[in-house]
């Protein structure tokens, strides 16, 4: 008892060390009131517009609420085009290759805006400007970029526009540290009815492929009450579903008991009063205990929808990326997992051709999938990283054979969700109304499970549920019809 006391002091006060002090959060609010004045007499005829776009994961997603909260503070209007906005800023990713090259495409296709318009800023931000090497390489190649920082002084957004913009000069900021929270910023939210909400931030696992951990800073668990109190407020203002974010939300409060854990969090929640959906990402196989599939089970709640990344389904692979499970261990969680809950839906990320894999160790993800029948997958061909563990492995297989075993699982995947939403006909799930569909007249949705429905509605649904009969199946998407 008296270790674990020891524990729970050391792990409340490892998250507080982390906090940004209510000082410097005022000073950046003193910044951003300079930054509103020195805008309003630049910009006499109306607000300057900015264009903020956010590539990644939701939590990255969330970053740019705050972000754009902040410039909205700071008297901008936000806006959906590059061109012709006073600020362009990308809050970027950089867990796969292919999401640079993204960026450096975007950032390519600003210079001739720029050059019609010299006095717009450019602004990056997010995970790929954390890394050195790319900071460096924007500082030399992308001159008229005037504005870069990292992922630890998203705070300071108010500080760095003013000396930017005072200036004239450019201003680089990608501080490295081990993180902080910063809670209270404004947040300007994407949607009206389904909002995100972060719970931690960071990640100590280091994977052997992975870039967040270097990119983040280490684990940091924000505050239960105020996570809770967040929730309640979220709820207050109409949202239908809230998604609790964080890389590995199991191990929230890692060292706090089970007082104050991940399931005691979905708890708390789950007692708020009003109709709404939990739904969190993503939680890593190795802190994931029955203790959280009991607790789903019983939060009527939380979605039953669980996303487990595996990553692969042979164990010395797994070992190689450090993942810290075995495809057994995999197994009895999803096997355990199905027990309490048999209308789960599981879906998962895997990583294809990581280094030295084989094709008889490829087949063992096959077989894995093949077993645990998930609703969908997300599904990506190994990257290099620099700066990780994987970057310097050897890795003989060539990309073309990669990409025949990537589509070999993504057949497989094809025919096991053609299934699985064949066997939802004639069944009537509830559904939260999201958008007009493609089709003319139709309303598009999604069940607990994550699975898209498409049914004839109009528009008044949108941001509520519905109980929709499914009439008829494609592989992905299910049709249907509203019903009482
Ligand atoms: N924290 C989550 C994963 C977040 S990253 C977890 O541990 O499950 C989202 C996904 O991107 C990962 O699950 C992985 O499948 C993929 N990914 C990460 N790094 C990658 C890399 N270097 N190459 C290919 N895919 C990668
Ligand atoms: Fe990356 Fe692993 Fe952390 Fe997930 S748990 S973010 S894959 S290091
Ligand atoms: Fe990308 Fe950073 Fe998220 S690397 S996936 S935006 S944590």
């Amino acid at each position: 008892m008296f270790t674990w006391r020891i524990a729970a002091l050391s792990d409340k006060e490892n998250n507080l060390k982390f906090l940004v002090s209510e000082e410097e959060l005022r000073r950046q609010e003193e910044y951003s009131d300079l930054v509103r004045t020195v805008l309003s007499s630049r910009y006499p005829l109306g607000k300057p517009k900015a264009f903020v776009h956010t590539y990644g994961c939701q939590g990255n997603v969330a970053d740019g609420e705050r972000i754009e909260g902040m410039l909205v503070n700071m008297g901008y209007e936000l806006t959906q085009e590059a061109d012709g906005a006073d600020l362009v800023l990308y809050n970027t990713c950089a867990i796969r290759e292919h999401a640079e090259d993204r960026v450096f495409g975007n950032l390519g296709a600003l210079k001739p805006i720029k050059k019609k318009n010299p006095d717009m800023i450019i602004a990056l931000c997010g995970c790929m400007m954390q890394q050195k090497h790319i900071a460096d390489r924007i500082y030399k190649s992308f001159p008229y970029v005037d504005l870069l920082f990292g992922t630890h002084v998203i705070h300071k957004l108010p500080e760095l526009m003013y000396r930017t913009i005072c200036t004239g000069r450019r201003v680089f900021d990608i501080t490295d540290s081990d993180g902080s929270i910063a809670e209270g910023l404004p947040i300007h939210r994407d949607g009206s009815f389904k909002a995100w909400l972060p719970i931690m931030y960071g990640c100590n696992n280091f994977c052997s492929y992975c870039i967040v951990p270097y990119v983040r800073g280490r684990e940091r668990s924000r505050d239960f009450d105020t996570v809770v109190s967040e929730a309640k407020s979220l709820v207050e203002q109409g949202y239908k579903e809230i998604t609790l974010l964080g890389q590995n939300v199991n191990s929230y409060n890692r060292e706090l008991g089970s007082e104050y854990g991940f399931p005691a969090l979905l708890r708390a929640i789950n007692a708020i009063d009003g109709d709404f959906i939990i739904r969190f990402m993503t939680s890593n196989p190795k802190d994931c205990t029955k203790e959280l599939l009991d607790t789903m089970a019983d939060c009527e709640k939380v979605a039953k929808h669980l996303h487990l990344p595996v990553q692969s389904g042979n164990s010395r692979v797994l070992k190689a990326m450090n993942r810290k499970y075995d495809r057994e261990k995999y197994l009895s969680l999803i096997e355990y997992a199905y027990s309490v809950m048999p209308e789960l839906s599981i879906t998962s990320d895997i990583i294809v051709g990581f280094p030295g894999e084989t094709y008889e160790e490829f087949k063992d993800t096959l077989s894995l999938v093949e077993k645990v029948r998930y609703t969908s997958l997300y599904t990506f061909i190994f990257s290099a990283r620099k700066g990780t563990r994987a970057y310097d492995m050897e890795d003989p297989v060539p990309r073309e054979e990669k990409g025949r075993w990537f589509r070999e699982l993504t057949d497989l995947q094809e025919k096991i969700a053609g299934e699985r939403t064949a066997q939802m006909k004639g069944r009537v799930y509830r559904v939260l109304c999201e958008e007009k569909a493609k089709k003319e007249g139709m309303i598009s949705g999604r069940t607990q499970g994550n699975v898209i429905v498409e049914f004839p509605a109009d528009e008044s649904v949108i941001g509520t549920f519905q109980n929709v009969k499914v009439t008829d199946c494609r592989t992905w998407i299910v049709n249907g019809e509203l019903v009482k």
